[in-house]
């Protein structure tokens, strides 16, 4: 006893920079070793392609439902309290066709398209919109005042958050997590497995770290465009007339970030290419269900595309996993797999994992590396 714990986060996709970050504030000595990091654009890092926006979409009692509920209070604090986080307020308009309540889109939303879902209550000018006001073939809808994430700001700042705090950050590829224990070398303390915890953060970047392959994780496929023109709130439709596992988002990232247009549900599917016809799609649904987005007359022909892109949701059935195990006597703590909502439960994920890792280290490990 009396050597100072040490952490090492592997990964730096929201999840591990906000598990740093909380970390480091609590004392932790904190060391992030990643594939990739910020300003990085690849299909193994999710993070830099989500919109991203608070859109909860998780059944009330539930874990992930509890998890969103404790980041709303941060993303709220960080957006009226910390311009520089590169968050601001956007309306979220939700639109419900009822043709739609079979599809992969209605069915993944399903929490968002009810009445009065759980988070009514903590968003703030939760309303219906009076059926006169719907647009096309909306058969229902409510809006509230959201958040919309700017990741290209975002995610620098929570590194910039985390080196305030003295975190190091290692750029470095990992092929068995007990590697993770050699990147708390640089500190005079000796290193040892006994004082150590790893945080695995790896999304779906390495489905085979360590030999241990997670059966349960597999991609959900996001085909998105970005585009400088502007819309006047994130509009969401519960599915579309061209495929089962379309979408139909809108949002208008912070600071000049451009408009961000879904999109695609696509278990499954691993392909990192966008697709230029499903990119086609979405362009002309985002135009039809938000006209002011090129202005009166104009069609598509009327977008700016800064750039078409692919991210993959780290999906995983059944939930995402934050746990903690002991693996060839190393501690590890699991938090990975939020599929689509990475950011809007980053907090609460981030805490449980915190509170995992604390109890962690007060239970007795066999050292053997
Ligand atoms: C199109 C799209 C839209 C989305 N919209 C939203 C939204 O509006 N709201 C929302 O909340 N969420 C949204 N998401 C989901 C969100 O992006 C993800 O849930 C989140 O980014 C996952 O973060 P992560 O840190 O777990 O994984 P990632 O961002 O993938 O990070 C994984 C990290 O682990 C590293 N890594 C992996 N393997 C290794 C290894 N072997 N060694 C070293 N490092 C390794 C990687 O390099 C990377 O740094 C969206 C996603 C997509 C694709
Ligand atoms: C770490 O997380 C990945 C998911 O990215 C998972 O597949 C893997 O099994 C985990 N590693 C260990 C050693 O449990």
């Amino acid at each position: 006893m009396g050597e100072k714990s040490k952490i090492v986060v592997v990964g730096a996709g929201v999840a591990g920079l906000t598990t740093a970050l909380l970390l480091s504030k609590r004392g932790h000595s904190v060391a992030v070793v990643a594939k990739h990091m910020p300003g990085d654009y690849d299909i193994e890092y999710a993070s830099p392609w989500a919109g991203a926006n608070y859109l909860p979409v998780s059944a009330p009692g539930t874990r992930e439902a509890e998890w969103d509920r404790i980041t709303f209070a941060e993303l709220y604090r960080l957006t009226t309290q910390v311009p520089e986080a590169g968050i601001h307020f956007q309306d979220a308009i939700i639109y419900r066709r009822e043709k739609d309540s079979r599809s992969v889109s209605a069915n993944w939303f399903s929490e968002l398209l009810k009445e009065r879902p759980w988070f009514a209550s903590i968003v703030p000018e939760f309303r219906r919109i009076p059926k006169s006001e719907l647009p096309l073939d909306a058969d229902f809808g409510v809006r509230w005042k959201s958040m919309c994430i700017n990741p290209a700001i975002y995610l620098p700042y929570l590194l910039s958050q985390c080196l305030k705090q003295q975190v190091r950050f290692f750029r470095g590829t990992l092929t068995h997590i007990c590697q993770a224990v050699d990147f708390h070398l640089t500190s005079s303390a000796p290193s040892s497995s006994s004082n150590i915890v790893v945080v695995n953060c790896t999304g779906l970047g390495s489905s085979t770290l360590g030999g241990v392959t997670d059966s349960r994780l597999t991609p959900a496929r996001g085909q998105i465009v970005l585009v400088r023109n502007t819309a006047p709130a994130m509009i969401v439709a519960s599915g579309t007339d061209d495929a089962d596992d379309e979408v139909m988002y809108i949002m208008t990232r912070a600071a000049g970030g451009g408009t961000i247009l879904g999109g695609t549900y696509q278990q499954g599917s691993w392909s990192s290419v966008p697709d230029k016809a499903t990119a086609e799609r979405i362009m002309k649904r985002a135009v039809k269900w938000c006209p002011e987005l090129v202005g009166e007359g104009k069609g598509v022909e009327g977008l700016d595309v800064i750039r078409h892109g692919v991210g993959l949701r780290p999906l995983r059935v059944g939930g995402a996993r934050v746990e903690k195990e002991v693996i060839g006597g190393v501690r590890v703590v699991h938090n990975y797999g939020a599929g689509g909502f990475g950011y809007q439960a980053s907090y609460g994920m981030a805490e449980e994992a915190v509170r995992l890792i604390e109890e962690s280290l007060k239970e007795e490990v066999k050292a053997r590396l």
